[in-house]
């Protein structure tokens, strides 16, 4: 099956930062998703390089436009190999074969009477290069840009929009996948409950030369909006090249809400005046804040993810991106937040259980996976497992069409979790010591490695390097590249005698934190961040705001033998983690379960009693009249799911 995956084409005004970085991680994610689960996939990503935006930046430069531009194109293209993003095809709106079809489509769609001569006045905003209408203003401001739009009057061309509204309703309406997710087709439904004015596409050469002169006037050059949406068209080589007539039908663009209105509403009507069909589906996300303020770079605000990808390596930044924004929300960057990360889910869940089963395979079986025992000798915990990982595999799967890619997520550490679980419940090294139970080693070593090579799979669309050196741990890595997704749904897939490698530090920890850039005010320079001023006993808010509270639900409670304090609690934050609780005084296990509590989540770990502690429940201390204290854990008013944040 084909699908033609593409990221919006970027301005060559800004060099790349983390908001252009997150939607093409995203498309890149999902188009090695839709290979492993075999189909034809064509990626594409570019750059709009025309406009009065793009004019300006060059003057500032002082480089002539073409110059300039070739400068910042380079910038992005250059970009990608560094995030692991591997795209089929990079158009430029510079390109000639490019420039060449707009021109055809304009002069079609003249001849066809879609394009008509007026004047019109609106308020125009430079930043979004299009006429906002009254409604858009926020206090009489645009609210992506922050600037006040100017009202303009002009003679100029016009595409019949209008005409297309209806059809547009009724497709949208027919089309639930259309345009998701959901709250962005009810945006789109309620704008086009007004009536629909036509598009401007023209600009007089009086006022700007860089763009593509209209065939049929030479008085005017084409809208950047009309030049740039084409590229989807082009980059495929319509109307003639076979890629076209095989990609367009399987059309999926990946976009921020910023320009959801040119890509849900001029683009289908553009289309449906050529006579094509309309793109497949429109994926819209949300944006990357810095202290709730958008990331762009006419605030000053932005990340640039190659220094993030120096810090935490490649893999951390897709995975940190995609697991912490929830598809269609905005989220918010901080140096916290991916450092937690890092450590907690990759270094520490992640990259510990994968060092250490392979170290097991080792040390026990001379680094070869064993032959696992007859299915009749299997323990619960081994069913509960191989269920486990089929369930995840089409929870997986489900939540990656639907662009969930946190939930998915989600589905894998939960195994993942699930797993350092087995481990200790199974306790190889106490298997070991004992030659009776050497079957029975060698099926927790031989169910961990197959388990491992499932993760290994799913793991590969997301963080494709690090998916690529587990294979090669475990022996896989010749399979690792024709794998498809059923591969990580048939069990017993790594033959015994397998020779493994040593898993190595997948994640080494990282200490330091970087923070975003202040944020400026538009056209500002970013401000020094003043010393923080000491208040006997007050905290900052930023000193707050480096404590990650979570709601964490407790999923089982033991007591921790010879030791009259401790619990061993496991809990749902939303992964499953250990804690060891200095509790066993004030609760018995039993009434601890179904609890839902509030946990420090980003403390260091540490081992109590032998045991790995990820975490601190927090309780009140009453006092009571005879000296001692009392515990009492802190629960939740209302129903909350686990893992929410505190704050
Ligand atoms: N050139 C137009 C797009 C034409 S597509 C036919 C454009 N370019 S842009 O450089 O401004 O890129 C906008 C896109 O960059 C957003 O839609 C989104 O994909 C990405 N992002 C830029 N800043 C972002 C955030 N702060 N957060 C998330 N994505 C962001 O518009």
């Amino acid at each position: 099956m084909p699908t033609y995956v593409t990221t919006p084409i970027y301005y060559v005004n800004a060099m790349p930062h983390l908001g252009h970085a997150y939607t093409t991680i995203v498309a890149d994610a999902y188009s090695r998703f839709r290979r492993f689960c075999g189909d034809d996939v064509r990626f594409q990503t570019g750059t709009d390089e025309h406009g009065e935006k793009i004019a300006e930046a060059a003057a500032k430069a002082g480089e002539t436009p073409r110059a300039y531009v070739d400068r910042i194109a380079a910038a992005f293209r250059e970009t990608w190999p560094h995030l692991s993003v591997e795209p089929d095809y990079i158009i430029r709106t510079t390109d000639a074969d490019h420039v060449k079809t707009v021109q055809d489509i304009l002069q079609r769609v003249y001849d066809q009477d879609d394009i008509y001569f007026s004047e019109y006045s609106g308020l125009y905003c430079k930043g979004c290069e299009r006429f906002l209408t009254e409604k858009e203003l926020v206090e009489g401001k645009c609210p992506d840009h922050q600037v006040e739009p100017k009202s303009i009057t002009e003679q100029n061309y016009f595409f019949r929009m209008s005409k297309y509204q209806e059809w547009l309703i009724d497709h949208i309406k027919a089309n639930p996948d259309f345009i998701t997710p959901e709250r962005y087709r009810n945006e789109v439904l309620s704008f086009l409950s007004e009536p629909l004015e036509d598009l401007c596409i023209s600009r007089p050469t009086s006022r700007l030369i860089w763009g593509i002169p209209l065939p049929f006037d030479p008085n005017f050059v084409t809208y950047v909006w009309f030049d740039a949406l084409i590229n989807y068209l082009t980059g495929i080589g319509y109307p003639d090249d076979p890629n076209f007539s095989f990609y367009w039908g399987a059309s999926e663009h990946v976009i921020a809400k910023d320009i959801l209105k040119p890509h849900a509403i001029y683009w289908p009507t553009m289309l449906r005046a050529m006579d094509l069909e309309p793109f497949q589906r429109l994926h819209v996300h949300g944006y990357w804040n810095v202290d709730a303020t958008k990331m762009s770079k006419s605030l000053g605000n932005v990340v640039r993810p190659r220094e993030l990808v120096e810090i935490y390596g490649v893999d951390t930044v897709r995975y940190f991106v995609l697991r912490e924004m929830s598809f269609g929300l905005d989220a918010s960057f901080s140096g916290d937040a991916i450092l937690a990360r890092h450590n907690a889910d990759l270094a520490n869940d992640l990259g510990n259980l994968f060092s250490r089963s392979l170290a097991m395979i080792d040390k026990y079986m001379e680094g070869q996976v064993p032959a696992r025992e007859k299915a009749s000798l299997l323990t619960p915990d081994d069913r509960e497992l191989m269920s486990a990982v089929s369930a995840m595999v089409a929870e997986y799967r489900e939540y990656m069409e639907a662009f969930a890619f946190h939930k998915a997520l989600q589905a894998v550490w939960e195994v993942i979790g699930l797993l350092n679980r087995y481990i200790v419940a199974n306790a190889p090294w106490e298997l070991a010591k004992h030659p009776r139970q050497t079957e029975r080693l060698r099926t927790v070593l031989a169910f961990l490695a197959e388990a491992l090579w499932k993760i290994t799979l799913v793991l590969g669309p997301i963080m494709p390097e690090t998916a690529a050196k587990m294979a090669t741990a475990l022996g896989m890595g010749d399979r690792f590249a024709s794998a498809v997704i059923d591969d990580a749904v048939i069990w017993g897939q790594i033959p015994a005698g397998t020779v493994v490698g040593q898993g190595g530090q997948l994640f080494p920890r990282v200490e330091k934190k970087v923070e975003a850039a202040v944020p400026a005010a538009a056209g500002q320079p970013a401000k020094k961040e003043a010393a923080p001023v000491q208040e006997e006993g007050l905290i900052s808010f930023d000193q707050f705001k480096t404590m990650e509270l979570r709601v964490a639900e407790i999923v089982a409670a033991e007591k921790v033998a010879k030791s009259d304090r401790l619990l061993k609690l496991t809990v749902k934050a939303p992964e499953e983690r250990t804690i060891v609780a200095g509790i066993a005084q004030h609760y018995s296990p039993e009434a601890l379960v179904g609890q839902k509590v509030i946990i420090v989540a980003n403390l260091k770990p540490a081992k109590l009693m032998g045991i790995p502690s990820q975490g601190m429940v927090l309780a009140a201390k009453e006092q009571q009249a005879n000296g001692t204290e009392r515990l009492v854990v802190t629960t939740v008013a209302g129903p909350v799911a686990a893992g929410s944040r505190v704050a």
